[in-house]
């Protein structure tokens, strides 16, 4: 349970390791958007320094964290009514980070999949930074105490793990100082799959770019995207039940579903029996609709690199005023001497 003594606070994040995906938007940034408001204090970060786990070029990685940024402002995450900035302007991360590389034990690293999905074979050669990544995660979230983490499926294992972080902290150093974080994983859209191959997630990094749809594609290769989209022969089934052993066809109404606000069960009951060359198209159709005022606006957004700075650097002042005492209570806690 969350002590009531923490109050009512999101926190949540993406890498700037390449564009943003379908998967990004409806299992994350949309879901975002709807947590802005009176229940919530609200806090979006661009995680630069979780990025550099794995290579990437330096141009390349100023690009895609103006390109994240822009695509949560043009998706609807105000400046105004939550803290949105990149993490390494927020030095507390790391220090925060570093603590927690001290209380987390190796082997909890060594059962995060994540890891091991990523790493695969070649565990000897990736980055220590990539095995202890989960670690700087949990500092991302106990930094501002957050409580809530809204998050597609794929996270669940690193939210779970924040707690064991936090519970050891408390318990080690005989303090209720960090809460226990609640991951929030909801809604028809919490594990996009790929367009090519319904076992595996939409990624950034997938090798085909017809397995994903990137904000930034146009209608034409969004609709030649969906038209190609692997799906078996049947038709659309008349219940949900029906889409069991059918996982391309599964993704294709959920995704649907999170795009029009509505329940697998209401798409189903709409298009009952249809066939793909029925649905793909209105599929199609709507992505386009949803997706396009948002492209065209991250593309406005992009076109003033200095503003979405400035936007980024106001940002870190906001975080900062939170995590910077947070910080220093745990160095206090930790036995750290400051002046
Ligand atoms: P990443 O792009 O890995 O930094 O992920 C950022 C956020 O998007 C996280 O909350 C992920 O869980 C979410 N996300 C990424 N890909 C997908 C997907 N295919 N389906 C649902 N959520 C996703
Ligand atoms: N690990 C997350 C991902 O790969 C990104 C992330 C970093 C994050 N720090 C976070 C998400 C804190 C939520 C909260 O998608």
């Amino acid at each position: 349970m969350t002590a009531p003594k923490f109050t009512p606070r999101v926190f949540s994040g993406i890498k700037p390791s390449g564009g943003l995906t379908l998967g990004n938007y409806l299992g994350a940034i949309k879901r975002w958007v709807g947590m802005q408001g009176p229940d919530f204090e609200t806090i979006y970060c661009v995680v630069d320094m979780h990025a550099i786990t794995v290579w990437q070029d330096p141009e390349d990685l100023r690009n895609g964290t103006r390109e994240i940024a822009a695509g949560m402002i043009a998706s609807g995450i105000d400046p105004t009514k939550s803290i949105l900035f990149n993490q390494s302007q927020v030095a507390a991360h790391a220090e925060l980070g570093w603590i927690f590389n001290c209380v987390s034990r190796v082997g909890w690293m060594n059962r995060m999949t994540q890891f091991k999905d990523k790493a695969g074979a070649n565990a000897e050669k990736v980055s220590l930074g990539l095995y202890a990544y989960p670690s700087l995660m949990a500092a991302d979230i106990l930094l501002y105490h957050a409580t809530h983490v809204p998050v597609g499926e794929d996270q669940k294992q690193h939210v779970e793990l924040t707690r064991d972080i936090a519970s050891k902290f408390n318990h080690d150093f005989k303090e209720e100082f960090f809460p226990l974080t609640e991951p929030v994983i909801d809604g028809p859209a919490t594990r996009v799959m790929n367009l090519r191959d319904g076992t595996k997630k939409m990624s950034k990094s997938g090798e085909s770019d017809m397995e994903r749809i990137n904000m930034l594609d146009d209608a034409d290769k969004i609709a030649k995207k969906f038209k190609k989209a692997k799906t078996d022969p049947e038709p659309l089934s008349e219940t949900l039940d029906g889409l069991k052993d059918r996982p391309e066809a599964r993704n294709l109404v959920d995704i649907y579903a999170a795009l029009s606000d509505q329940t697998p069960e209401a798409v189903i009951s709409e298009y009952a029996g249809a066939q793909w060359g029925r649905f793909k198209p209105a599929l199609a159709d709507l992505a386009v609709s949803k997706l396009a005022p948002i492209s065209d606006e991250m593309k406005r957004l992009m076109d003033d690199p200095a503003e979405i700075d400035s936007q980024l650097a106001k940002g870190a002042d906001k975080a900062r005023a939170i995590a910077e005492p947070i910080l220093a209570r745990a160095y206090d806690i930790v036995g750290f001497i400051r002046a």
